[in-house]
């Protein structure tokens, strides 16, 4: 079994086929955590995950779009938690902070403030988050030491941080996904960081249809092509295939509380 953690087949890209590729998926025994990132998307998110039997979904706001985000979106994201639809949401998210484009004071004011919210929302819902961050590793650590709640723990996305920053994750009871960026020829410093995560804490994820991993890069990535980034992990950690697919679904249905 293969659960790519972190997808968003909301996505255009997907409008034409994913009924195709979501029954290839259940043939391969590969399931998905769709994510929504904005307000407009967070409902279609979730009747996407009522639709097929192996998709679920987080709901959160992503900082692109902090702008977006008021105490009412808060309120309405926390309402499907008890909703008709609550069964196939996991967790919140995906949301953080991203200072890799040029954002004003304003956004990046908002991003905190959201992020916060996010935060404080997991806690009350004793809900597992998927944290976005892009070049803000700062700001991010600084926020999850104070907000986040530890018991349930939050799943860096597409980690980018040092190999260094590992052990200080891990105190704060946070897990790792990794994607396609692995398999790509300057990924160093995350191979590095690969190498000293603790086993029981590494996530598969794709971030597609991003983040496509070699020899695709730069095309439409889907969860099938995570066969590509399972297969870099193995030869970095000197486990066989099938071990880490098993282990990083394992990790996967503890961390999210997935009954398969
Ligand atoms: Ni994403």
């Amino acid at each position: 079994m293969i659960i790519d953690v972190h997808a968003h087949y909301n996505d255009e890209r997907y409008d034409q086929d994913l009924d195709q590729l979501m029954s290839t998926f259940r043939q391969e025994n590969i399931y998905v955590i769709n994510s929504a990132t904005c307000p407009g998307d967070i409902d279609s998110a979730v009747v996407l995950a009522n639709k097929y039997s192996n998709m679920f979904v987080t709901v959160g706001i992503h900082p692109e779009y902090a702008l977006e985000s008021n105490d009412e979106e808060i309120e309405r994201i926390r309402c499907l938690f008890t909703g008709t639809k609550a069964e196939k949401i996991l967790g919140i998210g995906e949301t953080g902070l991203d200072y890799h484009y040029d954002y004003s004071d304003e956004q990046v004011a908002a991003q905190k403030v959201n992020f916060i919210k996010h935060l404080k929302l997991a806690s009350d819902l004793s809900k597992p988050i998927v944290v976005h961050n892009r070049d803000a590793h700062l700001d991010t650590m600084n926020i999850l030491k104070e907000h986040l709640d530890a018991k349930r723990g939050a799943l860096i996305h597409c980690y980018s941080g040092s190999s260094e920053s590992v052990p200080e994750y891990v105190s704060m009871n946070c897990c790792f996904s990794i994607g396609g960026v692995v398999t790509f020829k300057n990924a160093k410093k995350l191979v590095e960081a690969v190498k000293v995560m603790p086993r029981d804490r590494i996530l598969i994820e794709t971030d597609c249809p991003y983040l496509t991993p070699e020899p695709f890069r730069g095309t439409r990535n889907d969860s099938g092509k995570t066969v590509y980034t399972i297969r870099k992990i193995a030869e970095l950690l000197d486990l066989s295939y099938e071990y880490v697919c098993d282990m990083t679904a394992d990790n996967a249905k503890r961390f999210f509380e997935i009954i398969i």
